[in-house]
């Protein structure tokens, strides 16, 4: 079962990946993660990453296709995978095209005041990633997972000036895979407006529609 996981920033992408990945033991693939952990290993990727992902903006196609295929070609996605946050330009999907076979392109819909709402008051684990709101899901010790005791914080492109960007980011050269999947009968919808369990109900039908 191989899944791409598409919509805006702050859509409930990284969220339902990670129940999915857990209920399904399919990796969840995510570039933005992958990007954050090389800027904070100061590897070279993650030099070249940190300034365009701080002003919002969309790391180069070259480096993230690359990046993709290597990952796709390890041994642990054979029963499936998710990718979240990867294509997000056309690019990017014609390229996945040549090395990977996708069953569903599911995208999450959700209104941009919800967006800025959930962004502005998200923090995250710095050593499991669990994702917490600091009004809808509080941890139990403000500032500390409650999973594994991490300490929790907050992205730099999740402040106003950089999630108005990544919001025109996504709009110029994002939203233009809903029609290139849905041309290629691969695009599902999914209503990410309302609650976690909600968005997880509706995946859960998709993906036994897959599975049928
Ligand atoms: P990335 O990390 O992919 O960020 P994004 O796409 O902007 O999406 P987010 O992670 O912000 O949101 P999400 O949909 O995962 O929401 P979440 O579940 O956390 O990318 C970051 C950067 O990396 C990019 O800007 C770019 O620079 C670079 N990059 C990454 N991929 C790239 C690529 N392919 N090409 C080029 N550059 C790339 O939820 C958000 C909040 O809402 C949380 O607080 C959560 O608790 C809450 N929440 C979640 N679901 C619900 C719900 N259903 N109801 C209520 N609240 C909810
Ligand atoms: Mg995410």
């Amino acid at each position: 079962m191989n899944l791409i996981f598409l919509g805006p920033p702050g859509a409930g992408k990284g969220t339902q990946a990670k129940i999915t990945s857990e209920k399904y033991g399919i990796p969840q693939i995510s570039t933005g993660d992958i990007f954050r952990k090389a800027v904070a290993d100061q590897t070279e990727l993650g030099k070249q990453a940190k300034a365009i992902m701080e002003k919002g903006e969309l790391v180069p196609d070259n480096l993230t296709i690359e990046l993709v295929k290597e990952r796709l070609a390890k041994d642990d996605v054979k029963a499936g995978f998710i990718l979240d946050g990867f294509p997000r330009t056309i690019e990017q999907a014609k390229a996945l095209d040549n090395f990977a076979e996708i069953d569903a392109a599911i995208n999450f819909e959700i209104d941009k005041e919800e967006i800025v709402r959930r962004l502005t008051g998200r923090r995250i684990c710095s050593n499991c990633g669990a994702i917490y709101h600091i009004t809808d899901f509080p941890p139990k010790v403000p500032g500390i997972c409650d999973k594994c005791g991490g300490k929790l914080y907050q992205r730099d492109d999740d402040k106003p000036e950089a999630i108005e960007k990544r919001l025109a980011v996504y709009t110029k050269q994002t939203e233009p895979l809903i029609t290139f999947y849905s041309s290629a009968g691969k695009l599902r919808n999914i209503n990410s407006s309302i609650n976690p369990e909600t968005s997880e109900k509706q995946l859960i039908d998709i993906i036994n529609s897959i599975k049928a």
